[in-house]
This record gives structure tokens, sequence and C-alpha cells, in this order.
């Protein structure tokens, strides 16, 4: 027979070769090997050449483009099983609605394939650094949430939200997607997912452009607790920000709804609903920069304000804007305590001569299930406090205090600006009419064609608290 016919030298060489194997060496699992255990065992499932398809005629994803859409870091710990499954009903959920554990091979295998998809199965229509994520801001990432509602994303597809898995159980979950995904594929794919899927339940959003990048960039940070926003507002632009340079800014763009002066009468003025803000009135030095950058960046919606307060970020090239916020905060600096011409409203002159103090609420009535809510939480201290720490420094995008006044007289700094003017809480004959539930509504929806906007971030019970907190006003 043949091994008994081996030489030592022979005999050398072969334990020589099943050590290098069988080893720790990177190379121990060449390009060859992977390609035979691809072929061999991989293949059984998954398909590496070609063209996407139904998801009903296969039994596996297609990894044609697998070296352009994972990290590696997750495709080695998947290959060896150390990774969740993403079809929680299976990938094939018409034949099976329990997800069944993936084959598993060892590190060295899987850092081959890894190579191995490397190497062969790039994806040549993913362009690179698609998303430049040094420049993504929080902003950003709220309008990815909101399109992955608004386009029915999480009709399909799973997210944590509040530490919930959240969404429909069809395709795959996102809830670690960072780790999985190169961001770059995620938005090529996004751009057209039949091109990948066709024939699978998948769907094409009308999105373009920075709608792609905001919904890829939601997708793309899921499970990534450690990612540090971009914050504009602490850019250069801002440090050399210029108050004379953004004046004329201000003639070019603002003025024609806010007024040469910033008295609210350009105009467009005349039409609107709400009126565009009288800057004049207001103490915008004391507003905080990245409430002001989101809102002449990104627009009125962005912190939940009427849209008729245009976005101007694709306008204004980021030192005009900086400009331009540095000669609103140098120059509107009357706040309403200052200010001469405080219009109606719960003055504290009307309450001294004993005149009714309550403002003229012509406020959106709150639907009936609403309207019927009582105050679920005890006025407790904690609750009190709580509620105070957002009335003045914690809810975003800005705190009540700005508009509400530190003493929930209706006379913060910014409530000068609006028509019709902040509630004012102080006044206990008013208040004492106005139901817990009708509260609740307008603190979460905001109340329309006024300043005041809506604090969709604000969880059921701090809205709650903060009802305790405005109440106290009054006693
Ligand atoms: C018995 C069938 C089967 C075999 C064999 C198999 N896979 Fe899979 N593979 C699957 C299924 C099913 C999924 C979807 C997993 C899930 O539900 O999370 C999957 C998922 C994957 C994924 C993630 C795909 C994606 O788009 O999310 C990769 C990568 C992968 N397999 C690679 C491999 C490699 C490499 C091999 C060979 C070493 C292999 N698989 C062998 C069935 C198989
Ligand atoms: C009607 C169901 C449905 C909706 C709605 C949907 N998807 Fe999908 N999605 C799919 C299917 C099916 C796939 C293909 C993967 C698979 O076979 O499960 C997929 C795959 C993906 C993938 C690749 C995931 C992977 O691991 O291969 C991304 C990224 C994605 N969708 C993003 C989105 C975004 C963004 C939206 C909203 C704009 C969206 N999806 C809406 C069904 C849907
Ligand atoms: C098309 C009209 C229009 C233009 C142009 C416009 N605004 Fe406004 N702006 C508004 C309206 C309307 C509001 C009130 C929004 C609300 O209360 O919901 C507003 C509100 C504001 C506020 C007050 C926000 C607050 O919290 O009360 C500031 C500050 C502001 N605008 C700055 C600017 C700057 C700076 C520019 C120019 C770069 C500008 N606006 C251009 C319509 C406009
Ligand atoms: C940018 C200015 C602004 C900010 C910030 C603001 N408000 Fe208001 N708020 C107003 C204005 C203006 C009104 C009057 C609206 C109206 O008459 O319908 C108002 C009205 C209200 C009302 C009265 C609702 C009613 O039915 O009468 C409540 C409650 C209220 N705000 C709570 C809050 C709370 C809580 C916060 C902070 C989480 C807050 N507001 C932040 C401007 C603001």
């Amino acid at each position: 027979m043949y091994l008994l016919k081996v030489n030592s030298f022979q005999l050398k060489l072969f334990i020589f070769l099943i050590i290098t194997l069988t080893g720790t060496n990177a190379w121990a699992f060449d390009e060859k090997s992977t390609k035979k255990l691809i072929e061999n065992q991989c293949a059984a499932c998954h398909k590496f050449q070609g063209k996407g398809e139904s998801r009903f005629n296969l039994k596996a994803p297609d990894l044609m483009w697998g070296g352009s859409k994972f990290k590696r870091d997750w495709l080695v710990a998947w290959l060896q099983g150390k990774e969740k499954t993403m079809y929680s009903k299976s990938y094939r959920w018409d034949l099976s609605t329990t997800p069944t554990p993936h084959p598993s091979i060892t590190e060295e295998q899987a850092n081959g394939v890894a190579n191995y998809f490397e190497k062969n199965l790039m994806d040549s229509t993913v362009e690179p650094n698609t998303i430049d994520y040094s420049k993504f801001s929080e902003m950003e990432y709220n309008f990815g949430a909101k399109i992955f509602r608004d386009y029915s994303c999480l009709g399909c597809h799973q997210v944590m939200e509040d530490g919930k898995p959240t969404g429909g159980l069809q395709s795959a979950d996102f809830f670690e997607a960072f780790k999985r995904y190169n961001p770059d594929w995620i938005y090529r794919f996004n751009s057209n997912p039949p091109d990948y899927v066709p024939h699978s339940g998948e769907y094409v959003a009308d999105v373009s452009g920075l709608g792609l990048r905001y919904a890829t960039g939601y997708i793309a940070l899921q499970g990534n607790k450690d990612f540090k926003f971009f914050e504009p507002w602490k850019t250069e632009y801002f440090a050399n920000a210029n108050a004379a340079s953004g004046a004329k800014v201000y003639k070019e763009y603002c003025s024609q709804c806010h007024g040469a002066q910033g008295k609210g009468d350009g105009p467009a003025a005349a039409g609107l609903n709400p009126k565009p803000a009288i800057h004049a009135n207001m103490a915008l030095s004391d507003f905080p920069d990245d409430y002001l950058f989101n809102l002449v960046y990104y627009g009125g919606k962005s912190v939940g304000k009427s849209s008729l307060m245009p976005d101007f970020g694709l306008t204004l090239p980021p030192q005009d804007l900086a400009n331009v916020i540095a000669y609103l905060k140098a120059t509107f600096k009357g706040g309403e305590e200052t200010s001469s011409n405080a219009s109606s409203g719960g003055t504290k002159m009307a309450k001294a001569s004993g005149t009714d103090c309550s403002q003229k609420r012509k406020t959106k009535k709150a639907p009936a299930i609403y309207l019927s809510k009582k105050n679920p939480l005890p006025i407790t201290e904690t609750n009190i406090k709580a509620g105070e720490d957002l009335f003045m420094k914690n809810a975003k995008p800005i705190a009540c205090k700005m508009c509400h006044g530190k003493k929930g007289n209706g006379k913060g700094p910014g409530a000068g600006g609006m028509s019709p003017r902040p509630r004012d809480f102080t006044c206990s004959t008013m208040m004492k009419n106005i139901p817990d539930g009708q509260l609740f509504w307008i603190v979460k929806n905001g109340s329309s064609g006024t300043g005041m906007m809506a604090f969709k971030k604000l969880k059921d019970n701090q809205v709650w608290q903060l009802i305790h907190y405005i109440r106290q006003f009054g006693k």
C-alpha cells in the first residue's frame, strides 16, 4: 500500500501539514480550503453568484455582496455561532416560524471566510463613505427615526424603543445593526431594495437624497450606545462668527417674515399663522445655541414648531448660518421683563388691581379621551422635583421656562415674541378650569398656530410630572 512506502521526509512533510492546517495560524484556512468549505457546506443553503432572488426560492439570504454588506468582526463572530439570529420568525417564515441555529465553524475558518468575502464578494455598486459619520447630528438621527415610522419600515423590521422590541417580525431585525452592517451597503440597499431581494415582500420607499442619509444613519446606529453625535454649534464657524456679517444675512433671508428690525412685520407676515416671532421682543441672547442652530438649520418643524419657519440648512453656507445666529444673540436682548410693550395676558398689574388675570384661550380642545384623563401620578416631592428639572432645564428641544418664565407667569425670554402669549400658570382662576388631560395633550402635541411647540420626546410620566409642577405656580 501507498502509506507503507512513505519515506521519512514525506512523513515529516505530512505531519507539518497536519499541524499547520489544524493549528491557529490565520493562513491555515487559505483561500483554496475556504473555497472548498463554501462550496461543500455553505452553498448547500446560500447563493454566492448571480442575481438576487425571491426568498421563496432560497434557503438562506443571498451572499453575492457579502464582502460589502457585513462588518468583519460581526461576520467572524456570527460564523462561530456567537451572534443572535436576525429573523425571529425564521428566514423562511412560510416554512417554519422558529429560527434554526446557524451551522458554526472555527475561528480560523471564519477568518478564512471573511477574507474570501472581502476578496471575492465585493459589491462594486456600493460607494465608500456615502455617509460621513463624523458629521451626523442627533437631529438627523431623529429625522431617520421619523422616516423609519412614516415610511412603514417599522412594519417589517424591529428596533428597540425604550428598551422594548418594537415593530413587525417579517424581516431582519435591526437591534444591533451597527455591529452587523457596513453603512455604505445599507445606503445602497435602501436606494433600491429589489436589486438585492426581489419578490421577497420587500418595499421601496419614496425617499431620496437626504432622506436616505437619515434613514440609513438611523439603522446603522441601532445598538450603538457610544456614538458621539456631531454638534455643529461647536465648530469653528461658531467660534469665528461675526454678528455684523450676520446682519446682512438677516436682511436677505429673515426680514421677509420677521421684518427689517425684527418686529415681525415683514411682507409675508400678514398671511402667516402662527405669526413670525417678534425678535425685537425676545431675549434671544438667552437662548441655547443648539436650539437656535436646529431651528434655523432644520426649520421650525425640527423643534416641534411651525413649518412656516423654513429650514435654511441647504440655503445658507455654514459660516452665514453661524453669523446670523450671532446676530440674533447680539441684537435681540430685550426680554419680556424689560420690554415696555407687553401685550394682553395675565400681568401683575391686572392681578394687583383685582381684575381677572385669565388669558383669552383660543387653544384647541383636546379630544374627549384626553380631556377626561386625570393625572395618574401622586403629588409627591419627587414628582414635583422631576417636573421642575424638566421645566427649568431638561425638556428638549428647549426648557419650558424659556417661554413660560422661571416663575411660571408666562414671561420667559422668548415670551414677548409670540402671539398668543405663553400661558400664565400663576393665574389660578384660569388654570383651575383647564383639565389635566387638556394640559397633557397640548404639551405632547403643541398648540397649532401658536408658539407652543410639541414635546414629542417627553414620556407620558414626564408630562404628568410637569403638570404637577406647573399647577404649583397657581397655589
Ligand atoms: C442549513 C443551511 C445553512 C448553511 C449550511 C449555512 N447557512 Fe448561513 N444562513 C442560513 C440561514 C437560514 C440564515 C439566516 C439566519 C437568521 O435567521 O438569522 C443564514 C445567514 C447567514 C449569514 C447572514 C446573512 C444575512 O444576509 O444576514 C451569513 C453571512 C451566512 N449565513 C454565512 C454562511 C456561511 C459562510 C456558511 C458556510 C460556512 C453558511 N452560512 C452555511 C442558512 C445556512
Ligand atoms: C413590507 C415589508 C417591508 C417594509 C415596509 C420594509 N422592509 Fe426592509 N426588508 C424587507 C424584506 C423582505 C427584506 C429582505 C431581507 C429578507 O429577506 O428578509 C428587507 C431588507 C432590508 C434591509 C437589509 C437587511 C438585511 O439584513 O438584508 C434593509 C437595510 C432594509 N430592509 C431597510 C428598510 C427600510 C429603511 C425601510 C423603510 C423605508 C424598510 N426596510 C421597509 C421588508 C420590508
Ligand atoms: C417664511 C417666513 C419666515 C422666514 C423667511 C424666517 N422665519 Fe423665523 N419664524 C417664522 C415663523 C412663522 C415663526 C414662528 C414659528 C412658531 O412659533 O411655530 C418663526 C420663528 C422664529 C424664531 C423663534 C423661535 C421660537 O422658539 O420662538 C427665530 C429665532 C427665528 N424664527 C429665526 C429666523 C431666522 C434667523 C431666519 C432667517 C435665517 C428666519 N427666522 C426666517 C417664519 C419665518
Ligand atoms: C417657545 C415657547 C414655548 C415653550 C418653550 C413652551 N411653551 Fe407652553 N405655551 C407657549 C405658548 C405661546 C402657549 C399659548 C398657546 C395657546 O394659547 O394655545 C403655551 C401654552 C401652554 C399650555 C396651555 C395649554 C392650554 O390648553 O391652555 C401648557 C400646559 C404649556 N404651554 C406647557 C408647556 C410646557 C410643560 C413646556 C415645556 C415642556 C412648554 N409649555 C414650553 C409657548 C411655549
